[in-house]
């Protein structure tokens, strides 16, 4: 009985990191309960099939790649990343049930997604393609975090509108009232923040005016796009920015890998009150959630109060995710 009354979302997750996945290398993810083999082909594409061989059922992760397919390792049949057999080097005639089965699959934002939905209904919305991640000018290098959390992909979500956890769990400066705005399966919440005296060097919070702004964007229910904007140079009084790919993907009910992609923009990469201290304190900050994620029960019915933030809404929104029949 899993601690959640609800199912796995349906939506756009992530299989790994695009520089996990070189060129000749296969994997072995899981994406809601289903192995699922990843694998680059020789011509630099990523490709995803269920892991077991429509043949015999052997693990393809044990394969390799062999030009644009991957190669099982029991009998040698190959499989393209569209599922059709392309060798059966003992047979002449390839049966037409030799398919592999697969999910779509999209790479950006130096990410390899699958689109996950039970009754493989098609995607029917787009990802976006987010500046500072696609290897733009303006930003430093980005930094990468993985972990497994013992939570589901609803709490994740409900974490980031949660705003009075900030100031409490993380010691994180106060947010003014968090603004949600939902469009479809896109929701975007933008927060105030006031920087107390103590948060940052003295020097660096005289400098900053101490207001900066979080923007978060979600794509379906495993993708959120972090902008922090307003972060101001000491050195050049330029102001800096934050960008974080927050991808969250359910591996079973209760068990969801959180990836992060996170980077500032050059500007304040180097003071180190400002662009590491930004990185550090949420790579940091999310540790404080894993021991309250890994007990805590899910109330249906929460008693709220003013200043919350738009946990309801929230909940309202991922809704959409639980309706299978959804497009
Ligand atoms: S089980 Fe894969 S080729 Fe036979
Ligand atoms: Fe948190």
């Amino acid at each position: 009985m899993s601690r959640f009354p609800f199912p796995i979302p349906h939506g756009w997750f992530g299989l790994c990191f695009s520089h996990e996945l070189a060129v000749g290398e296969v994997k072995k993810v899981t994406l809601a309960g289903r192995d699922l083999v990843v694998f680059r082909t020789e011509s630099g594409k990523a490709a995803v099939l269920d892991n077991y061989c429509p043949h015999l059922g052997a693990p393809l992760h044990q394969g390799c790649v062999v030009g644009e397919s991957v190669r099982c390792p029991f009998h040698h049949w190959q499989f393209n990343g569209e599922g059709e057999c392309t060798d059966v080097p003992y047979a002449k005639k390839i049966p037409t049930r030799a398919v592999a089965e697969t999910i779509p699959l999209q790479e950006v934002n130096g990410m390899v997604m699958g689109w996950h939905h039970p009754e493989g209904r098609e995607p029917y919305f787009e990802l976006p393609r987010v500046d500072g991640l696609n290897g733009e000018d303006k930003w430093n290098e980005l930094e990468y975090m993985q972990l497994q959390l013992p939570t589901c992909v609803q709490e994740i979500g409900e974490n980031d509108v949660d705003q009075a956890h900030f100031t409490y769990l993380h010691r994180m400066p106060a947010f003014s009232e968090t603004e949600t705005i939902i469009d479809g399966p896109i929701k975007n919440s933008v927060s105030n923040m006031d920087m107390p005296d103590d948060f940052l060097a003295d020097a660096v919070a005289d400098a900053h005016g101490a207001r900066h702004q979080l923007e978060r964007t979600s794509y379906g229910p495993g993708v959120t796009v972090v902008h922090g904007t307003g972060f101001q140079s000491i050195k050049s009084g330029e102001m800096g920015e934050f960008i974080l790919l927050n991808i969250a993907t359910p591996i079973d009910d209760t068990t969801t890998v959180l990836r992060w992609s996170m980077g500032v923009s050059k500007n304040i990469a180097d003071e180190d009150d400002l662009g590491p201290s930004i990185l550090y304190g949420f790579k940091t900050g999310v540790e404080d959630d894993i021991p309250v994620w890994k007990e805590k029960i899910y109330r249906a019915n929460p008693v709220l109060c003013d200043g919350d933030g738009p946990i309801n809404k929230h909940r309202k929104w991922i809704q959409q995710f639980y309706d299978m029949k959804a497009r």
